[in-house]
């Protein structure tokens, strides 16, 4: 599975941890920034994964900022991206049974790295229901 991962100065530290644990399980990962933990403006990064995603260049994104909202919200205003922001390892599953969810977003003022880590876990390994109901509720989005 190839992933892109993005974050701005609030998620740096975070991101760079789950680089580390996608690369240990074999993901291939691409890291769109940011480089530091300097302020950075969220939606740049958002919008790079976002594009990343819906070109179907990559199958999966994560991002992650200090809340993970902005990441979010910026990254939904792209056709074909349907990002879902978890803070529990039951949304982390739900929405990509019920949504197939293509970004997770995190926030890292919001849950510590070891909830990050395994709600990315619980994400990446939760395969979309493919129930007729979910189809028809997904379209009506699109
Ligand atoms: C940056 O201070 C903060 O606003 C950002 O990381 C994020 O939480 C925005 O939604």
């Amino acid at each position: 599975m190839r992933i892109a991962i993005g974050a701005d100065h609030g998620g740096y530290e975070y991101k760079n941890q789950i680089i580390e644990m996608l690369k240990n399980n074999g993901y291939t990962v691409k890291d769109f920034g940011t480089d530091s933990a300097e302020s950075c403006d969220y939606p740049e990064f958002a919008k790079r994964v976002a594009a990343a995603v819906a070109s179907k260049e990559f199958d999966r994104g994560i991002l992650i900022c200090g809340t993970g909202i902005g990441m979010s919200i910026a990254a939904n205003k792209q056709k074909g991206i349907r990002a879902a922001l978890c803070s529990d390892l039951f949304s982390a599953k739900a929405t990509r049974e019920h949504n197939d969810s293509n970004i997770l977003c995190l926030g890292a003022r919001v849950i510590d790295i070891g909830l990050a880590i395994q709600i990315t876990e619980v994400w990446l390994n939760t395969p979309f229901s493919n129930e007729e109901r979910h189809l028809r509720r997904i379209g009506m989005i699109e």
